[in-house]
């Protein structure tokens, strides 16, 4: 299964900030935002990753990534030209997809918890479309699934006035091949988006779309406006402070998953000791 990381979009909600820089390069207490949904495609077990974003921040992007190769991964970049949807994803990627499967993360979304750590690589040949939902207490802001009394998706809808339920839908998905021809064929949504919903939701009247719920233990953190930005980067902070860990140190995954050995580990610390990061990842060794 290959990767995919959307990290385009407008960023308007994070006006005047996001004027001269993308939003997902903005930090998250320690770190680039990209690095958390990167480190969760990561942990699922995938090395090969496109990432997507606006003409302007793609040359940042591969200043920051570079070709992935020092992570023990393969970074390809495209450029999206134009925020199209979230759906636009799999036709930006449509040749880098190929023949493979693939997971979409946005470039915004945090996700933290064993769960995402230890049973994401589980999901990585899917056939059909998974998605994950999350409990939230303002459904009417994300695309929102319905369940029957036994948990199966009966319904999604995009930002329903009456949601029929309290699951959102979090922005990691697993899809077979048929993609990008799926998403070809999606309509524009009236804001004039090819919205993922409609790709999820055309699984699932072809009966291959499957729900997995993120448990309480995990938190799904999305960082689009100033207050969730604050809030996720805190989030980080206590808990890095506290239980002496790091949150989506994309070093230490790659070594942990034996993308790269102990001496590239070795190597990657020492270009970053004085910030502290580097000694961090020294102390795995
Ligand atoms: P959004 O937060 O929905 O949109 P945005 O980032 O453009 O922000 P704003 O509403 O403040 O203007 O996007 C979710 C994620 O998907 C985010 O990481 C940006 C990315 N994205 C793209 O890369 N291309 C797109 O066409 C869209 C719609 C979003």
């Amino acid at each position: 299964m290959k990767g995919i990381i959307l990290a385009g979009g407008s960023g308007t909600r994070l006006y005047p900030i996001t004027r001269a820089i993308s939003k997902q390069l903005m930090p998250i207490f320690d770190k680039p935002m990209i690095y958390y949904p990167l480190s969760t495609l990561l942990s699922a077990g995938i090395n090969e990753i496109l990432i997507i974003s606006t003409p302007e921040d793609i040359p940042l992007f591969k200043r920051l990534l570079g070709d992935g190769k020092n992570l023990g991964c393969k970074f390809s970049y495209k450029v999206q030209e134009m925020p199209r949807g979230l759906a636009d994803a799999f036709i930006v990627g449509e040749d880098f997809i190929g023949k493979d499967k693939v997971a979409m993360i946005l470039g915004d979304n945090i996700f933290y918890g064993s769960q995402i750590d230890n049973e994401l690589s589980k999901y990585t040949n899917i056939d059909g479309a998974l998605g994950f939902a999350a409990y939230v207490k303002d459904p009417q802001r994300y695309g929102v699934y319905e369940f029957d009394k036994n948990m199966n998706v009966v319904s999604i809808e995009e930002k329903p006035k009456r949601p029929k339920s309290n699951y959102a839908n979090s922005g990691l998905y697993f899809f077979d091949n048929n993609v990008s021809k799926i998403a070809k064929h999606v309509a524009p949504s009236k804001r004039g988006e090819i919205e993922i919903t409609s790709v999820l939701d055309s699984y699932l009247k072809q009966g291959n779309l499957k729900v997995c719920l993120l448990e309480k233990g995990t938190a799904w953190l999305d960082t689009g406006t100033f207050d969730s930005m604050m809030k996720a980067a805190q989030f980080v902070q206590v808990i890095e402070e506290r239980q002496g860990i790091k949150i989506g140190c994309i070093e230490e995954i790659a070594y942990k998953k034996g993308f790269i050995n102990k001496k590239q580990l070795k190597k990657l610390a020492e270009s970053q000791i004085k910030s502290g990061y580097g000694k961090y990842l020294l102390d795995l060794i």
